[in-house]
């Protein structure tokens, strides 16, 4: 009898460069650098280790340590768990493949515009005026769309092709390549920014601004919140993506040993990213005399309004500085994109059965249509929505609902157990009490405050009615998708997570 197995990584780096690659994101660029610096520079150091050890390291060996265990995507582990467990292993990755993912192509698709606008920095002096007038042109609310915008539109047109083309050439010869290739560039091009700031005035102040430690900070509970969501969106946890990366790992991998790796790698990148940005924007607050602390943002207003001026006011080389920095951002984003596709897909063929080529080119093009919602006028205004949502009130729960799950009804015992058993560096006493206790609570405290703020002022200043059709009813609609897609009946059969072509099945033969 022939069987043909489920695909595997073609070496242990290659799946640690993936988990890597979805771990560093935009996230890191945009948002990192902003929090920490926000929340007291250096001193933020100490509540975001804390928040790695406590609910980020613990997370991720549950993910990888269950899709290792039962080598399967999150809803096919949790139906193997107890069946009515399906619907909550759907969820994260139909919010995340049908929220996220749809407005982060969008962003890389920016990516590519702002790529070809480096040529001749055609953002000019006034970079917010461009940003939102003339390239994004944003309406005056979300109900307001405007009409589509070509340029953002081909840009993601052309991302969703270059995932759909990563994705289609399965585990070795697409995901594993991508990030053999675009992680150790990533940290060049970095590298190479850094270097390059290093020779120029101003760029020591940027770093010293960014890393000053202001201890004082550290009684205020907001930093400690911040701490925790930074760490647990940064990453990639309650979104399914570990459980399928860590699914084609052969039986019983190094799971403790990887997710510390994981992890450490994230963070070191997170720290060295904030340099780099405040480094450039210290150059620009010496170049134009208004100090960094006036300018600085975080998110879309760092990467496409504030950064685009401060390369503008580089004494030499804008231009090439600006093709490294929009290529970073991009080769950071499309790493993370291609796990998220990969969450959905891994998933899909799991229950369906069907070809990696038919699930991967479906899903994009039904993502392709989703995604044009936010290349309209009114795109900023339902990204930020629905990134709220889904990020303060749609992944805390499922985070939530997953740890119950595992620690309380798996048994964190047993799941110990099976991650010590391929791992050098082993788990005990502590790690099950934080999953079992400390996780749990600090994603109810996390719930809980984005709830109370809400109540307090509607986020963002948005309508209720916006907040409720747009973001609350983001969520419903994933929930109810998972709910359907959860009750089809699961085709069985051999898997095929292979591209039709692909080469790496292995076939065992008895
Ligand atoms: N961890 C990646 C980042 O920080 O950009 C990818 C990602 C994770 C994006 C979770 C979005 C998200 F909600």
């Amino acid at each position: 009898m022939s069987e043909k197995v489920r695909s595997t990584w073609n070496t242990r780096a290659g799946f640690l460069l993936a988990a890597i690659g979805s771990a560093i994101g935009l996230g890191n660029i945009w948002r990192f650098p902003y929090i920490a610096y926000k929340n007291g520079g250096g001193a933020f150091l100490i509540p975001y280790a804390v928040a790695v050890l406590v609910v980020g390291i613990p997370l991720l060996i549950l993910e990888q340590g269950i899709g290792n265990l039962y080598r399967a995507s999150q809803p096919m582990a949790f139906a193997k768990i107890r069946k009515k467990f399906e619907v909550f292993g759907w969820w994260p990755v139909v919010m995340v493949m049908f929220g996220i993912m749809l407005f982060y192509t969008v962003v890389l698709g920016w990516c590519i515009n702002y790529l070809v606008f480096s040529i001749d920095l055609s953002w000019g002096a006034d970079t917010e005026a461009f940003f939102h007038n003339s390239f994004l042109g944003i309406t005056s609310g979300p109900f307001d769309f405007g009409g589509l915008h070509y340029g953002v539109l081909l840009g993601t047109f052309l991302v969703w092709v270059l995932v759909w083309f990563i994705s289609t050439r399965g585990v070795r010869r697409g995901l594993e390549l991508a990030n053999k290739i675009a992680i150790p560039l990533l940290v060049v091009l970095m590298v190479i920014m850094m270097v390059w700031n290093l020779f120029l005035d101003g760029s020591g102040a940027g770093i010293a601004t960014f890393l000053r430690p202001d201890a004082s900070r550290l009684t205020d509970p907001a930093v400690w919140t911040d701490a925790f969501s930074q760490v647990f969106f940064s990453l990639s946890v309650a979104l399914g993506i570990m459980y399928a990366y860590a699914s084609y790992l052969g039986p019983r991998a190094a799971i403790v040993n990887n997710s510390w790796i994981t992890a450490a790698a994230n963070s070191s990148f997170s720290i060295f990213a904030g340099m780099v940005v405040f480094a450039t924007l210290g150059t620009m607050a010496h170049a134009t005399g208004v100090p960094i602390t006036e300018v600085v943002k975080g998110g879309p207003g760092l990467a496409f309004v504030i950064y685009p001026k401060a390369i503008s006011l580089l004494p030499f080389g804008s231009r090439i500085f600006a093709v490294l920095f929009f290529l970073s951002l991009l080769l950071a984003g499309i790493t993370s994109a291609i796990s998220i596709l990969e969450s959905f897909v891994c998933s899909a063929i799991d229950k369906f059965k069907a070809s990696r080529m038919k699930v991967v080119t479906l899903t994009c093009v039904v993502g392709f249509f989703g995604s044009m919602i936010f290349t309209t006028g009114a795109g900023l205004y339902w990204l930020d929505i629905v990134d709220y949502f889904i990020m303060n009130f749609g992944l805390l729960t499922v985070g939530l609902i997953e740890a119950v799950i595992i620690a309380w009804i798996f048994g964190v015992e047993k799941l110990g157990k099976s991650v010590n058993a391929g791992s050098s560096w082993k788990v005990g006493r502590v790690w099950r009490y934080l999953l079992k206790y400390a996780t749990p609570m600090v994603l109810v405290v996390l719930l809980v405050i984005a709830v109370v703020d809400n109540f307090k002022k509607p986020y963002g200043g948005y309508s209720w009615t916006a907040l409720t059709i747009i973001g609350v009813g983001w969520i419903v609609m994933t929930i109810l998708l998972s709910i359907f897609i959860s009750k089809r009946r699961r085709v069985e059969g051999e898997e095929d997570h292979m591209a039709q072509l692909g080469d790496e099945g292995v076939t065992i033969n008895d």
